[in-house]
Parts: structure tokens; sequence; C-alpha cells
């Protein structure tokens, strides 16, 4: 093999400069080093290990004899997408995994959201104070990982590998093995709440309700009648305007309406104060945050 030592050279250099270029600008953009679509690595130490975590982390749910057997988690997971088509995985695939990952849901605490992935957590504070999706093992496991089906490869695909497009759907890729996961648990947590929920939405994104959504497809529809009594949406608007609320948007009356269809109460509130009070910690100089701003003026003044 010819090696060119120049044209080395220069690629060592323009990788030394990337990496230096990355650093000082405090963080690249994800695509920089590994696309959102590539196949995590070692996925299946990452699931068995995550399920173990979450389980420790949880134990006042999991003890003394409800601990899940994290390795038939992997088995159940992994079978639903193995020697699939990268494409067309049907969500019933999954049927098992839920079955061995699901647990009881508190009463009055669901959060669903979009638009919203990294602040729900934040507000819903991993589960101590309201629960979402992500907080529960069923949902925890898979968040922040990629996965696809083949029918080429003998084992599962290897980390690194090109997968289609995670979560949403299109023409020529209508159901990949991480959506129809995504379907599957969604149908699930849908259906097991009860009592009171909220519906966290962004402002900032048009429409503020889209029904081309996981929520708007496979929650709402899901909740049971009777059982689930009230929704409220939550909205978090970083750039209110006064005396305007964005809970006149007309892409909300969808909502409202899926809802009436179930006998669901709604209600609405946007920048409810304790989702601003939050909101404001990571984005103290947001706009909706100087509403906020006369409850420290008013403090006493310490003397001395
Ligand atoms: C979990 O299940 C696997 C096989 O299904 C079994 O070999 C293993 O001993 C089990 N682990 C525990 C801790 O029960
Ligand atoms: C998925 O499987 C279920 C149960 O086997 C079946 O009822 C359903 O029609 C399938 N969905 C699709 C899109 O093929
Ligand atoms: C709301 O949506 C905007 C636009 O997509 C996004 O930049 C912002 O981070 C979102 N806010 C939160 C809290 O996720
Ligand atoms: C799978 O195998 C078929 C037939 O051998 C081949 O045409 C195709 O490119 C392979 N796909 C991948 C993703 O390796
Ligand atoms: C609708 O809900 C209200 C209050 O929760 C209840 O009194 C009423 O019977 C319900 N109606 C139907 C048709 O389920």
């Amino acid at each position: 093999m010819y090696l060119d030592i120049r044209s080395m050279a220069q690629a060592v250099f323009w990788m030394v400069a990337g990496i230096l270029i990355c650093w000082y600008s405090a963080g690249c953009p994800a695509e920089a080093c590994r696309p959102e679509e590539d196949a995590s690595f070692n996925l299946r130490e990452v699931i068995i290990g995550t399920c173990e975590r979450f389980q420790a982390d949880h134990q006042d749910v999991f003890c003394p004899d409800r601990f899940r057997n994290c390795t038939d988690i992997w088995e159940a997971f992994s079978g639903a997408f193995r020697q699939q088509p990268r494409c067309n995985v049907n969500e019933s695939r999954y049927d098992r995994y839920v079955q061995l990952t699901a647990t009881d849901l508190p009463k009055d605490k669901a959060v669903f959201w979009e638009n919203v992935y990294h602040f729900v957590s934040r507000f819903t504070n991993g589960g101590r104070h309201y629960f979402q999706v992500g907080d529960t093992l069923m949902g925890y496991i898979p968040d922040g990982l990629q996965w696809c089906g083949s029918l080429n490869e003998s084992d599962i695909t290897p980390g690194g590998s090109k997968c289609p497009s995670s979560w949403e759907a299109s023409s020529h890729c209508p159901q990949g093995a991480s959506r129809a996961c995504w379907v599957a648990i969604s149908k699930y947590f849908a259906q097991h709440v009860s009592g009171e929920i909220y519906v966290m939405l962004n402002t900032s994104v048009t429409p503020i309700y889209a029904i081309d959504t996981y929520l708007a497809e496979y929650e709402i529809p899901y909740l049971r009648s009777g059982v689930v009594t009230k929704a409220t949406a939550l909205l978090l608007n970083d750039s209110p305007e006064p005396g305007k609320s964005q809970c006149s948007d007309g892409s909300l009356s969808v909502l409202e309406g899926q809802l009436r269809q179930k006998n669901i109460s709604y209600m609405c509130v946007e920048n409810r104060r304790d989702v601003a009070t939050i909101y404001c910690l990571d984005n103290p100089t947001a706009k909706l945050c100087d509403s906020l701003a006369h409850a420290t003026n008013s403090a006493p003044t310490i003397v001395g």
C-alpha cells in the first residue's frame, strides 16, 4: 500500500484542529462524532447495565421480591427486532419486553409531553415530583439509544452501523425497530395512567399540538375513559406576551376534542408557577423569568 506522508500529516492536522475547535466552542453538534442514527455501541451491555442501575436506584418499587431479570429483559427486547426487516417491525413484537418491564404507575402524577425532551425530566425530577414515560423502567432502558433490525445479520446490527432515521415514520421507512418500540411503550403508558394527568407542550413549536406525533397518535387516544378524569395542558412559553396566553392557540382545540370524546375534562395553564420556576433555574435570562423577579426583590435585606 502506498502511503502519502503529506496527506496523512494533513489528515492528522485537521483531526487535531477539529478536536480543538470542538473543545473551545464548548460542545460540538452531535453529528460531529456519533450521528443519532448510528446503532449504539455495546447495546446488550448498555441495556442490561441500565436495567440493573434503574432498579438499584428505585428499590422502593422493586424491593424486596420484584427485581426483574435484566438478561431476560434483554432477550425480550432484542428478540423484537433480531432478523426483522429494517423498516417494517410490528410494535406487538415488543409485547414481551413491555410485560417484563411493566410497573405500577402512581395516580395523578403522569406527564405526557412533546418538544420538551430535556426539560421534562428536570420538571418531573426523575419521577420524584411527577413522572413521564422516561422515568419508568420500560422507557428508561431504551432512552437515548439507537438500534435496528436487519434480515442480513445473524446477530443484532453492530454499533456504528446506520439505522433508519430513528422514531419518525417516513414513506420509505414506515416503522423501524426503534419506532416500533416507542409506539409499544407509549400505548402501554397511556393505557395504564389514572386520575389527573398533565400534557406539557412547548409554544415555540408550531403547531403547539401537532396531530402526527406520538402524543396525538399513540398516547391521547389510548387514555382510558372513566379512569383518567382530567387533563391539564402545561404550556411552556419562553417569551410570553403580557395579557396574552397561548392557551387560546387553535391547535389545542384538537387536543381538547380528543379528550372530550373520552369524557376527560380539559384545562390549560401557561407558565404555571412550578414550571416557570424550574425552567428559570437553567434559563435565568429568558423573558419568562422576568415575571418571577419581583419575588427575589422583595426578600428582606440583611443588614450587617
Ligand atoms: C436471569 O435469567 C437467566 C436466563 O433467563 C438466568 O440464566 C439467570 O440465572 C437469571 N438471573 C438471575 C439473577 O436470576
Ligand atoms: C401487528 O400485529 C398485530 C398482532 O399480531 C396485528 O393485529 C396487527 O394488525 C399488526 N400490525 C400491522 C401494521 O401489521
Ligand atoms: C422549545 O422548542 C424550541 C424550538 O424547537 C427549542 O429550541 C427549545 O429548546 C424548546 N424548549 C424546551 C424547554 O425544550
Ligand atoms: C442484505 O443482503 C442483500 C442480499 O444479499 C444485499 O443486497 C443488501 O445490500 C444487504 N443489505 C445490507 C444492509 O447489508
Ligand atoms: C363523564 O364524567 C362525569 C364526571 O367525571 C361523570 O359524572 C359522567 O357520568 C361521565 N359521563 C359519561 C358518559 O361517561
